[in-house]
Order: C-alpha cells, then sequence, then structure tokens
C-alpha cells in the first residue's frame, strides 16, 4: 500500500459506517493514519429501529489494528451531534463522508408519503445537517474535503427508485454548488457514484458479480478524495469493482429561433433533431458557460 496520502493529524467524519461502504471507507482511512469518527445508527435498510453495535464493532476493528476510531450513534439527521463527537473526542473535523442510506423501493403509483419523507430526510436533510454543522469548522482552518454519496440510480433513474433518485442526485446539486462556494476556503467537495456488494444491494445483484464487488473496492476513491492530494472539486466519480470514471453534463449545441418574432410548436417539432443533436455537444462546466449560447442568440438577433 502506497503511503504517500497520510492523514495522521486529520480527522475524519464516516456517517452510515457501521456496515458495508462507509465500513470499508472508514477501516481505510484509519489505515492511513486518520482519526475517524464511525457513525452508525444502526438501523435496518428501510431506516427502522437503532442499534449501537454496528458503530462499535467497526471502532473495535480500527482499534485492533493500532488505528484510532471513535464511534457515534446519532441519526445524520442529527449530523450537528456527530460533529460535536468528533470536536468533543478529537477537537477538530478535517473530512466528512456522507454515506449513510437507506432505501424505501417502490414503484411511482404505490409511493407513500413516509416513503418519500424517510428516504429525503436521511440521504439530503442528513447530509446537509452534518455537512452544515461541519461547514465554519472547514471554513475557519481554510481545510476541508466532502464526499457525498450520490448513485447511478439518480443519474440515470431506475425503476422503483423514484424517492431515492430525487434524493441521490439532489446531492449531486448540493455538491455543484457547496463546491463553489467552498473553493476559496480550500473545501472542496465531490460525489461517488458507487456500486459496491452491501445488504443494500444483496439479492439485486446476480450472486457472481455481487461477490466481486467488495466494498473495498469503492474506498481508495473516497480516501483519495479526502485528501489534500486532490485538488479537484464539483466532481461526479462512478466507482465500483475496481473501476473509476468520471461524470459530466453534456449538452447538445441547441437550435436558437428569433426572439422578437417567437416561435410555434411546429418550429420546435420541425427542429426536433437538431435540438437533441449531440454532435460536437458543448459540456457546461457552470452557469455562466451553460448561458453562453443562449446569450448569443438574443444578441444574434438584437436590434
Ligand atoms: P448499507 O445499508 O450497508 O450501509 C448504510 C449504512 O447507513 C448502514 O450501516 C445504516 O445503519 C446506516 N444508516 C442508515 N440510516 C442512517 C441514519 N439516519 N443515520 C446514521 N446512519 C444511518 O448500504 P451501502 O450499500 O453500504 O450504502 C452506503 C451508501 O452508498 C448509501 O448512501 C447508499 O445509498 C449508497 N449507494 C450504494 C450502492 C451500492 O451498490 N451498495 C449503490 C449506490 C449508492
Amino acid at each position: 500500500m502506497s503511503d504517500a496520502i497520510r492523514f495522521e493529524d486529520q480527522v475524519v467524519i464516516v456517517t452510515g459506517a457501521g456496515g458495508g461502504l462507509g465500513r470499508a471507507h472508514a477501516l481505510l482511512f484509519a489505515r492511513h493514519g486518520a482519526r475517524v469518527v464511525v457513525n452508525d445508527l444502526g438501523g435496518s435498510t428501510h431506516g427502522e429501529g437503532a442499534n449501537a453495535s454496528a458503530a462499535d464493532k467497526v471502532v473495535e476493528e480500527i482499534r485492533a489494528f493500532g488505528g484510532t476510531a471513535v464511534a457515534n450513534h446519532d441519526s445524520v439527521t442529527d449530523g450537528d451531534k456527530i460533529v460535536q463527537t468528533a470536536l468533543d473526542t478529537f477537537g477538530r473535523i478535517d473530512v466528512l463522508v456522507n454515506n449513510a442510506g437507506i432505501l424505501r423501493d417502490k414503484s411511482f403509483h404505490k409511493m407513500e408519503d413516509a416513503d418519500w419523507d424517510l428516504v429525503y430526510k436521511v440521504h439530503v436533510e442528513g447530509a446537509y445537517k452534518t455537512t452544515r454543522a461541519a461547514w465554519p469548522h472547514l471554513r475557519e482552518q481554510n481545510f476541508g474535503r466532502v464526499i457525498f454519496t450520490s448513485s447511478t440510480s439518480g443519474i440515470y433513474g431506475n425503476f422503483g427508485q423514484s424517492n431515492y433518485g430525487m434524493a441521490k442526485l439532489g446531492l449531486y446539486g448540493l455538491t455543484r454548488t457547496l463546491a463553489i462556494e467552498g473553493r476559496k476556503n480550500n473545501i472542496l467537495i465531490n460525489a461517488i457514484a458507487p456500486t459496491g456488494a452491501t445488504r443494500m444491494t444483496e439479492g439485486l445483484i446476480p450472486p457472481q458479480v455481487f461477490e466481486q464487488l467488495k466494498p473495498e473496492l469503492v474506498s481508495p476513491l473516497v480516501v483519495y478524495l479526502g485528501s489534500a492530494a486532490c485538488q479537484d472539486t464539483g466532481g461526479l466519480y462512478e466507482v465500483g469493482g475496481g473501476w473509476i470514471g468520471k461524470v459530466r453534463w453534456e449538452r447538445s449545441l441547441g437550435v436558437g429561433f428569433d426572439p422578437r418574432a417567437g416561435f410555434s410548436p411546429d418550429d420546435v417539432a420541425a427542429q426536433w433533431q437538431r435540438i437533441c443533436d449531440f454532435d460536437g455537444a458543448a459540456h457546461p462546466a457552470d452557469n455562466v458557460e451553460a448561458l453562453k449560447e443562449m446569450m448569443a442568440n438574443l444578441q444574434q438577433y438584437a436590434l
């Protein structure tokens, strides 16, 4: 194992680290010298119940190889308490991995408010609360790394996961804006869309593939994104099974109509193929770049 990336003076919070991907992240951060807050409420995949032993066991594992860790058993919806555990125990917070998550899969016509709300609460509100509580400390020390856990179900959609997809792509929206707001204080924000063999995906992935999708194969990216070595922000990375790739928005060059003369739905229909043509597509990096073609169109027809 390369030792260039180290966290000796740093404190890392991993939420939902009592099992699955979060556990693997926590263990790898600890192996790289970080002091780790292992947060986990210890409930079911559906977000029911609580059990302190999930986080406690991972803390024991870390201590067993000489690492430093403390458990926290709060829900991420009480994210301030998780950050307080880091401050009370280790006096600081440098890296936050928002990983805790649940599933309440249902096709949309069967979706109930409780399923929608709880998925939103754990993934989005939980990540917000924890990150919001860490933010002033990261700003003050002019260093921070925050990782959000998105999903291909958010990026591409997936049957039965309207609530989950909404939450997971919401986290990418949060990533994009926090990357802009955090940059001047050296707080870099990235998101991952992982695939790993955990209790969440058991039964959903064929057994032969499942065995190979070890959670440990996601963690090297997360530890890299959490390190000072990473200078990228606002990124979204798909990762799993030993493979990592970056995702970005792509937009067609579009079609400009005369804004003064107006245009009809038939005009839109007539240009549909060109509107949807990705040949030579643009990859706007920010709002200003995104608005360029629209502004150019206004200018072209300006008096
Ligand atoms: P997992 O169920 O093994 O781990 C999630 C952990 O979060 C559990 O230990 C659970 O107790 C904890 N947790 C749930 N609600 C919590 C709360 N309110 N407060 C604190 N802890 C809470 O599942 P897995 O697969 O490790 O998931 C980790 C993250 O990765 C989740 O955000 C999930 O949505 C995401 N993800 C996983 C994928 C996969 O292929 N395993 C695919 C895409 C995203």
